[in-house]
């Protein structure tokens, strides 16, 4: 059977990407935030993860704006980085897991949520950012990926109650596939951030704050607001929020906290990072 062996909550900031391209590690803008990925860095390579389920946001590379899925998964037996205007070299394709990714349409369809199924995507910084955070210098990709886009770029976009329970439905179906896998779920995106308009520039770190506080224990709180409350609160880009829900939703009801951090601003954005261990996972292996 499946194992969700922890949730990983992770900003997907560009120039994250392009930091990383010019090995800015030491820079000193940037290196406390690269150390910070250290101790979850540590705990992927102790926990061996078969596959990562990416919940993330297209932001215009493979859908636009004319055309946007509300929720969309990867059924492709890889996903290519394409250019997305940035002038960032492209990193080598993500494998895919082709039978895992039509197991969970399946599963997922069955209870109510309908997916757009794409057999073949190409996957942007929403994506590419945190792999390259979480895996640096791993060729190839030691994990198999099934993507998850989630609009959060054209109104309406779900609600954050809806994608909460999209989390829990992807919860129940990673655990019931059959095969003996070992799954990490990343969240990317967020926090805080507005890129354009009157309040481009926008962060709200208390609210950041309360996020990452209240996502690990008591996320039903964080399903209670509107996307336009989250929209007032952390910017026209804030709903990435969503994403780190639908993480957390798949993940069991109680979880343990094994890092958190936060760093403001990265580019425009209040960056947070968790990682998340379900206490199912911690009791079997309390090491
Ligand atoms: C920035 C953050 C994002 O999430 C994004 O998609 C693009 C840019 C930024 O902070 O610059
Ligand atoms: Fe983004």
């Amino acid at each position: 059977m499946a194992t969700i062996i922890g949730g990983i909550a992770t900003s997907h900031i560009p120039a994250i990407g392009n930091a990383i391209a010019k090995h800015k590690f030491e820079d000193p803008y940037w290196k406390s935030f690269f150390d910070s990925y250290e101790p979850v860095r540590a705990w992927l390579d102790e926990q061996k993860p078969d596959v990562a389920v990416v919940v993330y946001n297209d932001h215009g590379l493979n859908f636009f704006v004319d055309t946007m899925p509300t929720f969309a998964i990867g059924a492709a037996l890889e996903y290519e980085n394409l250019d997305e205007g940035w002038g960032l070299s492209t990193v080598p394709p993500f494998p895919g897991d082709v039978e895992l990714s039509w197991h969970l349409i399946e599963s997922i369809q069955s209870e109510g949520f309908d997916l757009t199924t794409c057999q073949r995507m190409a996957v942007d910084h929403g994506f590419v950012v945190p792999m390259q955070l979480l895996f640096p210098d791993r060729q190839p990709w030691p994990v198999r990926t099934v993507p998850l886009h989630v609009n959060t770029v054209q109104h309406p976009l779900a609600t954050p109650a809806r994608c909460y329970s999209l989390g829990q439905a992807l919860g129940r179906a990673l655990r019931a596939y059959p095969e003996d896998v070992r799954v990490v779920v990343l969240g990317t995106g967020g926090l805080s951030h507005q890129l354009d308009g009157q309040r481009a520039g926008f962060i709200n770190k208390p609210f950041d704050l309360y996020c990452i506080e209240k996502i690990v224990d008591d996320p039903n709180e964080l399903t209670r607001l509107t996307v336009h409350e989250i929209v007032r609160l952390a910017g026209t880009q804030g709903p990435e929020l969503l994403l780190w829900l639908i993480m957390r939703g798949a993940l069991s009801e109680k979880v343990i906290r094994r890092w958190a951090d936060y760093h403001v601003p990265i580019s425009n954005t209040g960056a947070g990072l968790l990682l998340l261990e379900p206490l199912e996972a911690v009791l079997a292996d309390p090491s």
